[in-house]
Formats: structure tokens, sequence, C-alpha cells
């Protein structure tokens, strides 16, 4: 299922990124305006009670959004020249599909297995919308506007998500293990995984203090405890208790953002000043290398950050999407019509 990206002629390019903006095109703001009318407020209500009952469900309906952007839609949904474009990105509900005979999801790729969260709050917000205006609102449209709500309700900036976005037909396991950046990548490997989706240096480090909000487990910072240098001593010791390194205790949780984990807020960076990014990927940031100073700007600009996150999620969010008569619109966002 999954299909590799090629590198284009220029003039190809052009007219992927044509086609690209075609798409974009088509998506708005108000696209719900007639066709359900309730739809934002009941995306909202059920995220505000959600993150409620567990504030960490915010920063779970952010990471979940993020996933599924970040990886392609399925090839058979797209136009034409999308697959061969290299626009790999899809903003497309994948994420949320089950496995099934004829393809093996994203769900269990390395990046999502045990450890993506929120799937619940968006089947009960689809559950909500088909009775109130029956196979209407996407799934790929719910969760866009449900990790806006989920940052904005933890404190952080809004934006105007465009809506119109159709559901994949399929997902991608290898693409997920593929594309999804790891917690031990370094600057190089990141500015790599984030240009190949279209995405500037500013819209990497900008989307990185995704993690101001939520929880890694043991394993995905084992290695930045006990092997990395560039870490605080005291940062480090206070973490080694619950995570060993010999292994075991896999799962316990430590926060991405030590000073203030469940608030959408810059001090992500500032932790990054002081060398204590919790994985490896989150200090590479701050180096020595080329995004030292964007760093240093959000650590001490909360509103500089708090845009610019606004504007990559925007992009983030529109690029290579689904829509007019690719894709459909799922009944159940587990499973294709
Ligand atoms: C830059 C590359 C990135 C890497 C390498 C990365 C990696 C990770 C890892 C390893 C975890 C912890 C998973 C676990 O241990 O269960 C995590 C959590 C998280 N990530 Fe990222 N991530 C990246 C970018 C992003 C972006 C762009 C966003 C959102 C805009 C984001 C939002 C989150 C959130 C909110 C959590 C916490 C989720 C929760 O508590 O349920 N990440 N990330």
């Amino acid at each position: 299922m999954a299909r590799a990206s090629i590198r284009l002629p220029p003039f190809l390019l052009l007219l992927a990124a044509t086609c690209a903006a075609v798409a974009n095109a088509q998506l708005s703001e108000d696209y719900y305006g007639s066709s359900c009318p309730a739809a934002l407020l009941t995306i909202r209500t059920t995220v505000a009670t959600a993150v409620l009952l567990d504030r960490r469900m915010g920063a779970s309906l952010l990471r979940l959004y993020f996933h599924d952007c970040f990886v392609q839609a399925s090839p058979q949904d797209l136009p034409l020249l999308f697959p061969w474009s290299s626009f790999n990105i899809g903003c497309d509900a994948s994420v949320l599909l089950d496995d099934t005979p004829s393809f093996t999801g994203e769900k269990g790729a390395g990046p999502n297995a045990g450890s993506l969260r929120g799937f619940e709050v968006i089947d009960r917000i689809k559950l909500l919308l088909e009775l109130i205006c029956p196979g209407t609102v996407s799934c790929a449209d719910i969760l866009a506007v449900a990790a806006r709500d989920a940052v904005v309700h933890l404190g952080g900036p809004s934006w105007t998500v465009l809506l119109g976005r159709r559901d994949a037909t399929s997902a991608s396991a290898s693409l997920a293990n593929s594309d999804l950046p790891g917690p031990n990548s370094n600057l190089n490997d990141l500015l790599a995984a984030f240009s190949k989706k279209g995405l500037s240096s500013t819209d990497m480090v900008a989307l990185s203090g995704g993690h101001t909000i939520g929880r890694a487990q043991c394993q995905s910072y084992r290695n930045r405890i006990y092997a990395d240098t560039d870490i605080d001593g005291t940062f480090a010791a206070s973490l080694r208790g619950d995570c060993p390194q010999g292994g075991g205790n896999d799962g316990n949780l430590a926060p991405l953002d030590a000073s203030s984990p469940d608030y959408f807020d810059n001090s992500y960076f500032s932790g990054l000043l002081t060398h204590m990014g919790l994985l490896h990927s989150d200090q590479a940031l701050y180096d020595g290398g080329s995004t030292d100073g964007l760093v240093r700007s959000y650590a001490s600009n909360n509103d500089q950050f708090g845009s610019d996150f606004a504007a990559a999620m925007v992009k983030l969010g529109n690029l290579g999407v689904l829509t007019g008569a690719y894709g459909e619109i799922r009944v159940n966002c587990r499973a294709v019509n």
C-alpha cells in the first residue's frame, strides 16, 4: 500500500504545488455553516469535557492530529499527481483506521503503538455529529478542530481551522514508521523530516513547542537521561529513579515540559535553554545548531511562539488534504465506509 515519494522535475513540482493550492482553495471556514451548524460547538464542548476529566487529554489530541497529518494520505485516494509529489502530507484521519485484511494501519506503527491516545474522544464527537447531521462532518476535520480547541483550552493560541477535508480510505503502517521522527533524532534528522513535508525550520521549531504539554514514556527518554552529556545533571538524576537504565518501567511517564506540563506556554523553550529537554530530539533544537536563535526568541517571547505555532498548525493542516470528490466522509472514524 505504501508508495515511496519520488523527486520530480521542477515543472511537475509546480503542477503538484498548484494541485495542492487548488485543494486548499476548497477548504473554507464556514464549510459546515449550513450543513451542520452545530459541528464546531459539539467538538468544542466534547473536547472541553474530556480535558476537564483528564488534562493530559489535551496534549494527546494535539499529538493525534500531528501524527495524522504527518503521514501521507493513501495513494488510492489522491489526485493523480499527489502520489508522485513531494507534498506527501495529509490530515486525512488515516491514523484513526483500525487494521483490515487489506491494509495494516498506522495505530500499530512504532511511534504510535501503546502511545497515541484520544481515539475515544474522537469517537464520541463523531457519534454525536452522526446523530445531529449524518454523513456530513469528516473525521479529518474533527481531528483538526479538536487539536485547536485542546490547545486553546490549555491556555494556548487560537487560529482559524479551514474545513472541508475528507477522510482517507486506507492507512499505511510503513509510512508512519518511516516519516514520523523518533525521540533520538538529531537536528538534521528533524529538519529533513519536516522539509520533506513542505515545512520550514521555523515551522519545525514552533511545532516542536507542542511539547509544552503532555508526557513521554521512560522508553522514549531513557537514552537521554543515561547517555546524553548535554543534559542538566540534577534533572537527569531526578528522572532516573523512575526509569531504570537496564530496562523495565518502560511506560512510566515524565512531563515533556517539567515546569508547566498542562499549560500551553513557552516554558518548553526556557527548559531547553537550561538543558532540560526531556527527549534527545527536544534538546537537539538548542544544542549549538542553526535553530538556537529561534529557541532563545521563543523562550523570551510567548506571543512570538504563539503566533508562529498557530501559523505552522494552519500550514500543517492545509497541505495536501483530500477535498471534493477524493476520499469519503466516514461514518465511523475507525473504519472505511
Ligand atoms: C519534532 C519531532 C517530534 C518528535 C521526535 C516527537 C516525539 C514524541 C515522543 C517520543 C513523545 C512521547 C511518546 C511516548 O513516550 O508515549 C511525544 C509526545 C508528544 N508529542 Fe511529539 N514529537 C515531535 C513533534 C511533535 C509535534 C510537531 C507536536 C504537535 C504539534 C507534538 C506533540 C506531542 C504531544 C502533545 C505529546 C504528549 C502526548 C501525550 O501526553 O499524550 N510532537 N512526542
